[in-house]
């Protein structure tokens, strides 16, 4: 087993001295997205940085946590904010707590990110889902030795974003009264925003958002055999596309807006993936 197994299994153990709380699903909150967790019935919260050796976001508005608790029935780990590769952590370290939340026992993952509008049909505040994503500008989470307990060498990604969690997303949108957009994000390295010459190239690629996480995390969920979903809000349209300055406080602050909505959508996507026992 090489160093970065290790630790995960080191980190494994940590949590485990603290509960033995057993999710079936796990969701990551992007930015300005992390309200959800007061949405859930709490069983227990673990800070990262009492996890040794896990990787702690720097992002000011990410709390760094898991809440461990139950939507209705339904046993539900969140990771109120994630690490992101531009903080400087290697890609196994991004990927670690996502590893963690498989290791934990959740077999599904809901991936949610902030993200820049290249598709011009998109507007600020549109939630998309994810059917694909181009990582080809970072570098794969599954360099170095492969993490046999997890998953293949060679992993297939024809179908990171499953179909059955996307109907559920559809029919999820359509059951609270909201539209749900659809299209292929690609994940930059940030921490920079684009140049518009690069959203041109993006666009030209077939990129309809750009945001700095998220296929990273697609690709280890994929990896360990997690069934995964994942849902970009449109926080702002990517640079160029408007003549608007872009920062990260417009980020947040349409993050807090839809907030009510997104959370009404992941609670609902929670209820019928339990339902439908997926
Ligand atoms: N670009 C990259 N990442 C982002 C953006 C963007 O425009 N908006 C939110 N995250």
């Amino acid at each position: 087993m090489c160093d970065n197994e290790k630790k995960l299994y080191a980190c494994y153990d940590n949590i485990r001295k603290i509960t033995d709380f057993v999710p079936k699903i796990a969701i990551v909150l992007g930015s300005g997205l992390g309200g959800f967790a007061d949405d859930i019935e709490v069983v227990c919260a673990v800070s990262y940085k009492d996890i040794v050796g896990f990787p702690v976001s720097t992002v000011p508005s990410h709390k760094g946590q898991f809440v461990f608790g139950y939507v209705d029935y339904a046993p539900v780990v969140i990771m109120q904010g994630r690490v992101h590769y531009y903080e400087g952590y290697s890609m196994s370290d991004v990927v670690l707590p996502i590893r963690l939340t498989k290791l934990l026992g959740a077999d599904t993952i809901i991936l949610t990110n902030a993200s820049g509008g290249i598709n011009t049909d998109f507007k600020v505040g549109d939630f998309m889902l994810m059917t694909d994503h181009i990582s080809s500008f970072v570098p794969s989470p599954l360099i170095g030795e492969n993490f046999e307990s997890l998953g293949v060498r060679f992993p297939d990604m024809s179908c990171v974003y499953s179909k059955e969690l996307r109907d559920i997303a559809e029919k999820s949108a359509v059951q609270i009264g909201t539209k749900l957009k659809k299209g292929i994000y690609i994940q930059t390295s940030g921490p920079n925003y684009e140049s518009p010459a690069e959203v041109r190239l993006y666009r030209a690629l077939g990129a309809d958002a750009v945001g700095m996480s998220t296929a990273c995390e697609a690709i280890a969920a994929n990896h360990a055999g997690m069934k995964t979903c994942a849902i970009s809000c449109i926080t702002n349209m990517a640079c160029g596309i408007t003549d608007i300055p872009l920062s990260h406080h417009e980020v947040e602050e349409t993050g807090e807006l839809v907030q009510p909505v997104f959370r009404k959508l992941l609670k609902q996507m929670i209820l019928n993936i339990s339902k439908e026992s997926l």
